[in-house]
């Protein structure tokens, strides 16, 4: 145990002492510097390499925080979005560059200039979907490329010409699309002789789904056929419900497959364009990332006449598409049934403001000591009222809901007794305890349900003797 921390120590050590040697300058939180010292024509030569993984960096740092005799650099992992022009100049011996697992849309012209050693990069899980080949001036020496997990679908014509030395390529991606505009790269890694790695399958269009790029015809790269959009979306999606007088702006998003995919929208199939008086605010079109593109509508001060079917529709070479929706405007004087405060033998119960031809329901109030009829059915108890077409409250309900008062509540469970010969007499004694007080009958339901327990406990009245009916009714004011 104390040799292997001793052991530790001497390493920890011996770590420190290399780092410091070979990375000066190297202050940066999180990243880790290795050298390694070899032999090279009776000359020592230095290989440094700097791993910066999972260290939350939001950009690449100044290239002169390295050595000049970097041969690696690993920025995996991190949460880098820009490579700015010139990124890494300076280190002219790096010959591996890791970027993988970071946030980078966008690639500046010239971001990797003076990387002419560079042999391998690793762009792959990012959210680059805009490519150009000025991105990759100077990476004369590259002959890996890992592009695998962007966003794009396609890829531009001519974009690796400035790969002199490409061996192997990698791109695969969720929206992958193989038709006509892939036809150039099978050519060109032809006759390149580049090979294009395993793991790069077709996404899009569905019938080639699947397939290894690397295994396809020129033949089967077309443009025919209907047009398959790997996102294509509108939001909201659902059905919406308006007051005359609102705002609701409405997003329609379609992947970007070539320059001639455009975005209509339409109002129940007519095309819609700006119309100020009417509320209609059509945005101009929008492209994020060269593979997306977004049309917004907003509708302002909405009126009856807005009401309807609202559709984006996608035009392109290769077809059209269409996603719609539907706007329900209602009269800000549609009819609706008043907030109203209604107390009952069940308690006080606000009802809200609730729109013509609605059910409207309330949970039941609690009341202490009440048991749940169904101990076993937990299901929520309402009651409910209903509000006309006119806008009148209308029909009500609350029997499943329990009675405010105590005394209403007991007398409601003597009512639900089985009578009986057996029982007969007992009942009849602990009813005309319980009810001797008339000031506790406040309820007309307590008259009720006191004449229903007699009338059934008459049935056996020979057998009830000595109760002494004491209690006298108060007169009941019928409503
Ligand atoms: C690398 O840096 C050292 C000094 O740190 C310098 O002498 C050398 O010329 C640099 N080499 C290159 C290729 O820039
Ligand atoms: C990139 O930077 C270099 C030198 O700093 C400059 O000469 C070049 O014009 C820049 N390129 C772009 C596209 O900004
Ligand atoms: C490019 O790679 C070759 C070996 O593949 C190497 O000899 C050459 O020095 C490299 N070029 C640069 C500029 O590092
Ligand atoms: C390329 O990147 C993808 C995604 O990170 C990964 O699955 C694949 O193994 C990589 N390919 C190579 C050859 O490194
Ligand atoms: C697509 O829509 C455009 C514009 O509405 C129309 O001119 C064209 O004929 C449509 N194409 C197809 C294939 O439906
Ligand atoms: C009367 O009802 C009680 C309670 O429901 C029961 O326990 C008793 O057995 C019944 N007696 C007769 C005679 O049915």
């Amino acid at each position: 145990m104390k040799l292997l921390n001793l052991f530790c120590v001497i390493a920890g050590l011996w770590r420190m002492l290399s780092a410091s040697r070979s990375c000066p300058d190297l202050v940066i939180d999180g990243c880790r510097c290795t050298s390694e010292r070899h032999m090279e024509l009776s000359r020592q030569t230095v290989r440094v390499k700097v791993v910066c993984s999972g260290a939350e960096l939001m950009d690449t740092f100044q290239p002169s925080f390295l050595p000049n005799t970097t041969v690696s650099l690993v920025l995996s992992h991190n949460k880098i979005s820009l490579l700015k022009n010139c990124s890494f100049l300076g280190l002219s011996y790096l010959e591996r560059l890791d970027l993988k697992n970071n946030l980078i849309s966008t690639i500046k012209p010239g971001a990797f200039r003076g990387l002419a050693a560079l042999r391998r990069l690793d762009l792959s899980n990012n959210r680059i979907g805009c490519l150009s080949p000025e991105m990759f001036e100077d990476l004369a020496n590259l002959s890996k490329l890992n592009l695998s997990g962007n966003i794009f679908s396609s890829l531009p014509e001519g974009l690796f010409t400035h790969f002199l030395s490409l061996q192997v390529l990698y791109f695969s991606s969720e929206s992958l699309y193989c038709d006509c505009h892939l036809q150039w790269l099978l050519l060109w890694a032809r006759a390149n002789a580049v090979r294009i790695g395993n793991g790069t399958p077709c996404a899009y269009p569905t019938h080639l789904h699947g397939l290894e790029f690397r295994s396809l015809r020129e033949h089967q790269l077309k443009c025919v056929g209907p047009l398959e959009l790997p996102l294509f979306q509108l939001i909201p999606s659902q059905r919406q419900v308006v007051f005359r007088g609102d705002r609701l702006p409405l997003q329609c998003t379609a992947s970007y497959l070539d320059e001639s995919v455009r975005l209509q929208w339409s109002h129940n199939g007519r095309p819609v364009s700006t119309h100020e008086q009417s509320g209609i605010l059509v945005e101009e079109s929008i492209v994020h990332d060269c593979c997306q593109v977004t049309r917004e509508l907003i509708l302002s001060n909405i009126d009856i006449g807005l009401s309807g079917h609202w559709t984006c529709l996608v035009t392109s070479s290769r077809g059209n598409s269409s996603q719609s929706m539907e706007i329900v405007v209602l009269e800000t004087s549609a009819p609706y049934c008043p907030a109203e405060r209604v107390t009952n033998n069940k308690g006080e119960y606000r009802w809200p403001r609730t729109l013509a031809g609605i059910l409207a329901f309330l949970p039941c109030l609690p009341h202490p000591f009440s048991t749940p009829q169904h101990p076993s059915v937990p299901r929520e108890k309402k009651a409910w009222r209903r509000c006309d077409r006119m806008g009148r409250w209308a029909e009500e309900d609350y029997t499943q809901c329990a009675y405010a008062n105590e005394f209403t509540r007991v007398l409601y469970q003597f009512s639900q007794m089985v009578i009986n010969a057996t029982n007969a007499q007992v009942l009849a004694q602990q009813l005309s305890a319980f009810t001797n007080r008339a000031a506790l009958f406040d309820d007309k339901m307590d008259v009720i349900f006191v004449t229903h327990i007699m009338e059934r406990l008459l049935r056996f009245v020979d057998r009830i003797q000595d109760v002494c009916w004491e209690t006298t009714y108060r007169t009941w004011p019928v409503t």
